[in-house]
């Protein structure tokens, strides 16, 4: 058997390198030549636990290999898996240009029956445009299916291989069960559905999980409110087995490349079809909010932002990935900028893609301990282990007045940092109140942020 990948990141890579196998030959197309390049050398362009070492031992059996000719990945091949991406246009809606010429490529180089098989996250009703656009034009026979992915970046390889479940959408029981053999191997609930059902299961995982995220972000504000501690509200709200555990951290929001786009291209496609999904809608809102709101706590505490020092510890949207796409440490940082501050910034692993995204004037440094050095203020933006678990007393030194921790992950050890001296702000904490007035113009819908 032999399938084509088309799109070599988080999700491409992870599936050629997961499907790739004796009986497989795999093939993945990459139009972007710098990735390209380094794939050729036996190299993995993204930081992915346990990607190196699977990408490598298929490349060196010869059957994994790389191209950017789509016409040699498709010859011959039985399946197309398309994992291109798919970003949102500045009004939220979706970006299905990379889609719309990669269908074209396919339906111009088919010499064969194939079946196309969909990992972009696309909004419902795609999958049934994009076949009467493209697929049911072809000379040659194109089948198609939906096949959302839910990996998440930092453990994809490990997600991969033990995920959740797999969902395949498909007007054709036939297309269907073909589809689900590629995932023979794997032990998960196999479930399938229409095509527009299957698109629509992954818009609503990801809007459910943010809704739970900008969730706890409202108890949060509300704890610090009336005196309450959301760390200890969280952990026993989520012991409940009908909340559960996961996604009830309060913090600086979610970001990467899936939740903020996934929201915003749901909330515009209700709209689009008539329907005002307020829920959504706030819950897009609040996950603003909380990036200006660690902006307005570290000027409170600071006094003003202007000429003071901000050191920024995490650049990636997450741990364990260097995906620095919509991340809040990336906008937070532009606003301290704007304000004034001058700000070092350091990421194990998300230096790299930072420096395209940020202000020149951001230094970035590869060792926490050079990043605090002289600042004012620390922000921890992502929770890392490299920094939750810094020697303090030596950040304390390193440091200068008035020795503020800002804590956007509520990740440390708050007790500890206080009797070093620390001025220690976290989320949804007592001490942790907003503080001043709002000295930009920055605005929530029509309301100034301070009449929030
Ligand atoms: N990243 C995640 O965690 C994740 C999880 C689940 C679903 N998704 C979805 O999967 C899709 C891909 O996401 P991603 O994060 O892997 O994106 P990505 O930007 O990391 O990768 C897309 C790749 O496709 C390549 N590409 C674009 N057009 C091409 C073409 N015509 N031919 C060959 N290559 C082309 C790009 O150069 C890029 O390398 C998106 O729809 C996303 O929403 C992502």
């Amino acid at each position: 058997m032999k399938i084509c990948v088309i799109g070599m990141g988080y999700v491409g890579l992870v599936a050629a390198a997961g499907l790739a196998g004796p009986d497989r030959k795999v093939v993945g197309v990459e139009s972007d030549p710098a990735k390209l390049r380094l794939l050729y050398q036996g190299e993995v362009p993204i930081h992915e636990p346990g990607l190196d070492e699977l990408v490598r031992a298929h490349a060196e059996s010869k059957q994994l290999c790389f191209t950017d000719r789509i016409e040699e990945g498709l010859a011959g091949a039985d399946f197309a898996l398309v994992a291109v991406g798919t970003p949102a246009r500045l009004d939220g809606r979706v970006d299905l240009s990379a889609l719309y010429r990669v269908s074209e490529q396919i339906v111009r180089n088919a010499v064969h029956p194939i079946t196309v098989v969909m990992k972009s996250t696309v909004p419902p009703g795609t999958g049934r445009a994009l076949t009467e656009r493209f697929f049911s034009k072809s000379a040659t026979r194109i089948r198609y299916a939906s096949n959302p992915e839910f990996l998440r970046e930092g453990q994809a390889v490990k997600d991969w291989f033990s995920p959740d479940r797999i969902v395949v959408g498909s007007d054709d029981q036939d297309v269907a069960t073909r589809v689900l053999a590629l995932y023979a191997g794997i032990q998960a609930p196999k479930i399938r559905t229409s095509v527009v059902s299957a698109e629509m299961i992954k818009y609503a995982a990801n809007a459910f999980l943010a809704t739970k995220i900008s969730f706890i972000n409202e108890i949060a504000t509300i704890c610090e409110l009336v005196g309450a501690d959301v760390t200890e509200v969280a952990p026993a709200l989520g012991m409940d087995v009908r909340i559960g555990s996961q996604f009830l951290r309060a913090g600086i929001g979610y970001g990467g490349s899936c939740f903020p786009k996934d929201t915003k291209g749901l909330e515009q496609l209700s709209s689009l079809n008539g329907y005002d999904f307020a829920l959504l809608k706030a819950v897009i809102e609040v996950n603003r909010r909380q990036r200006i709101s660690a902006v307005r706590k570290l000027r409170a505490a600071l006094g003003g932002l202007l000429d003071k020092r901000v050191a920024v510890l995490g650049l990636a949207f997450k741990p364990g990935t260097d995906d620095v796409r919509e991340s809040p440490a990336i906008e937070i940082i532009s606003y301290l900028v704007d304000e004034g501050a001058a700000v070092s910034a350091c990421d194990p692993v998300a230096v790299a893609n930072a420096r395209t995204v940020l202000p020149d004037s951001v230094e970035l440094f590869q060792d926490p301990y050079d990043a605090v050095r002289n600042s004012n203020a620390v922000l921890l933006a992502t929770e890392w282990d490299d920094f939750t678990g810094m020697d303090w007393t030596k950040v304390k030194r390193l440091m200068a007045p008035p020795f503020v921790v800002f804590d956007g992950r509520n990740a440390l050890a708050r007790a500890s940092l206080e009797a070093l001296g620390f001025r220690y702000s976290g989320i949804g904490r007592q001490g942790a109140g907003d503080g001043d007035e709002v000295s930009t113009n920055i605005t929530f819908g029509k309301k100034r942020a301070s009449q929030v």
